[in-house]
């Protein structure tokens, strides 16, 4: 696949932010874009081009706007201190991706193209790469279905396209601890349903759970399982994990969970690094509430890959408020040096972001040069 380019002559470029770690999340980008079309009655999808950001036009009656096929990824692209451009675990979102347009009946892009085209994308791009150590250039591969038609049926087009944005920590307060809202009455997903795909009608599907949370005085929701309410599923939009008995515990897979990259990451490493037993089953609300009230569960958090790991200081459940002992990671981390020795969010957030941002050596295979992808 040859991949066209258009791009802007260098003096219509946008400056570069001057401290990407206080940049809000996803409200800048880059100058370019990949755009790569399918249709049909084309035999699939085009060789697609990289040229510059803007918008999109649509029919009105496109399916994205009225049936909602569409998926997306959240990537990221990390700067080491060598300066070269690092992804992690590259291949893992490309699966993931196409198991999620599977999931939403749309045609998969092969996993080399998806790869090729962020390759090339980011070359383009490659000084809006951060400098800064928590700061990174987020990737969104996003596929909408295009076909202006209104019958119910899967689209005859599609877009795959990828923006960038530059970003330093996803929530406002850095990565101070988080408090959620448990929601006994919405569900984010239900079993059967698409919740263990990454598509945008599953974050619609919590925006108002997501408000009813802040009208009670809480940043993200808790979200319980659809059917019975009683079993934890997510925290916000990432998932959720804590420490009982010593023990890292988190939402077993049921179909409704999104299957994240970090979550799967966070469980190998507490086990290898760190040497903790680490389960993933049911874990009742009424379990966690009693866990915070006889001190059993000792930390809380949410992976993704967007917050990375954000901790948890305070659960809202039926009127009560229930506090963690969490500490706030520190809001500019240091290039760990030495091994870490504090809570386990913190020793993970540490490592974690330390093999992202290439400062800890990974013999895992998970972090990838741009260039070799
Ligand atoms: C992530 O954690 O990367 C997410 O998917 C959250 C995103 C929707 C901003």
């Amino acid at each position: 696949m040859h991949i066209k380019k258009t791009l802007l002559p260098h003096h219509a470029r946008k400056s570069l932010p001057e401290n990407p770690i206080t940049l809000p999340f996803g409200r800048h980008f880059t100058d370019h874009m990949f755009a790569m079309e399918y249709r049909d009655d084309a035999g699939g999808w085009n060789s697609g081009e990289i040229k510059p950001h803007q918008p999109l036009q649509l029919d009105p009656a496109a399916n994205i706007l009225h049936y909602c096929q569409q998926v997306f990824e959240g990537q990221k692209a990390y700067r080491s201190p060598q300066g070269k451009i690092l992804l992690f675990r590259p291949q893992e979102h490309a699966r993931r991706f196409n198991q999620s347009l599977r999931r939403l009946c749309m045609p998969e892009v092969p996993e080399e193209c998806y790869l090729k085209a962020q390759r090339e994308l980011l070359e383009v791009e490659e000084q809006w790469v951060p400098q800064t150590h928590g700061a990174a250039l987020y990737i969104r591969p996003t596929v909408i279905g295009t076909e202006g038609a209104l019958g119910v049926r899967s689209s005859a087009a599609y877009l795959f396209y990828i923006i960038l944005s530059p970003v330093g920590a996803y929530f406002a307060n850095g990565l101070q601890p988080i408090s959620l809202w448990v929601s006994d009455s919405y569900s984010r997903a239900a079993a059967g349903g698409t919740g263990e795909a990454k598509t945008g009608g599953n974050y619609a599907a919590s925006m108002l759970g997501g408000k009813i949370a802040k009208e009670h005085g809480c940043d993200q929701v808790l979200w319980l399982d659809a059917g019975t309410h009683r079993y934890v599923e997510e925290g916000g939009s990432m998932n959720i994990f804590m420490v009982i008995d010593d023990k890292l515990v988190t939402p077993a897979l049921s179909g409704t969970i999104l299957p994240g990259i970090t979550r799967k990451s966070v469980l190998e490493l507490a086990a290898d690094e760190f040497g903790i037993e680490c389960q993933e089953r049911q874990i009742a609300i009424d379990e966690v509430i009693e866990g915070i009230k006889n001190g059993r569960i000792t930390e809380m958090f949410c992976t993704g890959t967007a917050a990375v790991i954000v901790p948890i200081g305070t659960l809202c459940y039926k009127g009560a408020r229930y506090e963690l002992p969490t500490a706030a990671i520190p809001d500019a981390p240091t290039i760990p040096t030495a091994p870490p020795t504090s809570t386990l969010t913190q020793k993970l957030y540490d490592y974690l972001t330390g093999l992202q941002y290439g400062s800890i050596v990974d013999n895992r295979g998970w972090v990838v040069p741009c260039a070799a992808l």
